[in-house]
């Protein structure tokens, strides 16, 4: 799902440094933005999609008027289902029937990774409503991740092929670098020292991150985008020499108890989205949300449940938010997110909430040099 900063940020004209953008520098300089195909694909998906094309470009539209409309409709061009380890406990075929109610209802933007070993499941779902009729590819927003043991440049571009492959697409919409550290290669995802740290690979995302542009540069993926990365490392992607393609997100946990509100503020101010991970307190090994009593109480005061005031919350902060379900009552309950507006009081209280509690934190991870969240944000 996606708020008015992405609209904004697809609709935007000027000089600005925008997200997915090819890069050149000023004569001081200073990096500028020259727009370039990728990013000009994702603004026709939108405006195709939606075909409202000249509303992009008007102020951003408060919910409950004709314009609202158009805010509606733009956001629910995207979200995101499939998820971590949770699958792995589901029933066979649950994937892929979550993912095809999720089309029925209007989800379009799905967030998958080679990680979570089931991206067969989540193709055969798209494939079977696009041979229905119900959706066409380019209405859809795929987006996956490349896994920290294929950092090395030679194996990022098999990565994204056996991907697209158990998809069964010729392109993705977006691909991320799932976590900034590189492990060493090989068939287990997780190789473990004696010790049970991970071992990892001799690997900078910087030079990762030329593969990645590679794969935008021959089509097959249209725009790229990192997962996990600190304010730091994404400060020195961004102050690449030679960068080729902005990420276009940076997609993170976040939730009313690690609100993120220093990582968003930099990502935003720095024309990088960001997406929240986990929005409504994780699968398994999560924290219990829904039971919080301000949570409540809002969701009470709008006739709404908790999981959507914790969608709409991150809606509210211009964050893109991937909420799980493989139940379609659930499925559908996190769409209707549209038809209601969290009060300014209502989101401080929300933000007040937060404890900088981190529920992802990759322990065995720890001691390597990318490992991300040995800083602040
Ligand atoms: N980049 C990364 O490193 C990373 C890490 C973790 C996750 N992610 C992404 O973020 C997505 C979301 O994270 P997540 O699945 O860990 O956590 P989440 O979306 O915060 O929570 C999912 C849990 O909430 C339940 N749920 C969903 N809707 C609900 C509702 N309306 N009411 C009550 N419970 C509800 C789900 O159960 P049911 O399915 O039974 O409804 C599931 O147990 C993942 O799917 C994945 O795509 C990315």
């Amino acid at each position: 799902m996606f708020g008015k900063a992405q609209k904004k940020r697809w609709s935007g004209s000027g000089t600005g440094r925008k997200s997915g953008g090819r890069l050149r520098r000023s004569s001081s300089g200073q990096l500028l933005l020259k727009r370039v195909v990728c990013v000009k694909k994702i603004k026709k998906f939108c405006h195709c999609q939606l075909g409202f094309k000249q509303k992009l470009n008007r102020p951003v539209p408060r919910l409950g008027g004709l314009q609202a409309r158009g805010l509606l409709l733009l956001q629910k061009v995207s979200w995101a289902a499939p998820w971590i380890l949770f699958i792995l406990q589901a029933a066979p075929g649950e994937v892929t029937e979550a993912v095809k109610v999720a089309i029925d209802v209007g989800y379009r933007h799905f967030d998958c990774a080679y990680l979570y070993h089931n991206e067969s499941e989540v193709g055969a779902g798209i494939q079977c409503k696009i041979k229905e009729g119900m959706v066409r590819r380019e209405d859809l927003f795929i987006v996956s991740k490349l896994w920290c043991t294929c950092h090395k440049k030679s194996l990022v571009r098999t990565a994204c092929s056996k991907t697209l492959k158990a998809l069964k697409l010729e392109y993705l919409d977006l691909y991320l670098i799932h976590w900034p550290m590189g492990f060493k290669p090989g068939d287990e995802d997780l190789p473990l020292d004696r010790s049970g740290m991970v071992i990892p690979s001799d690997t900078d995302f910087l030079d990762t991150w030329e593969a990645m542009e590679d794969l935008v540069t021959s089509g097959l993926v249209k725009a790229i985008g990192v997962s996990n990365f600190n304010h730091k490392q994404l400060e020195r992607l961004l102050n690449k020499p030679n960068l080729r393609f902005m990420p276009l997100t940076n997609q993170v946990e976040c939730h009313p108890f690690l609100a993120q509100k220093n990582l968003i503020n930099f990502c935003q101010s720095r024309g990088v989205s960001v997406t929240a991970y986990q929005p409504l307190g994780g699968s398994s090994g999560g924290v219990d949300l829904m039971d919080n009593d301000v949570i409540q109480a809002i969701a009470r005061k709008h006739q709404k449940s908790p999981a959507q005031i914790l969608i709409r919350f991150q809606i509210q902060r211009d964050v893109i938010v991937i909420p799980k379900s493989v139940n379609p009552k659930r499925i559908l309950e996190n769409i209707q997110v549209f038809d209601f507006e969290l009060t300014e009081q209502d989101m401080s209280d929300l933000l007040a909430l937060d404890r900088n509690l981190r529920l992802t934190k990759f322990s065995t991870a720890e001691n390597h040099k990318d490992y991300p969240f040995h800083i602040a944000y």
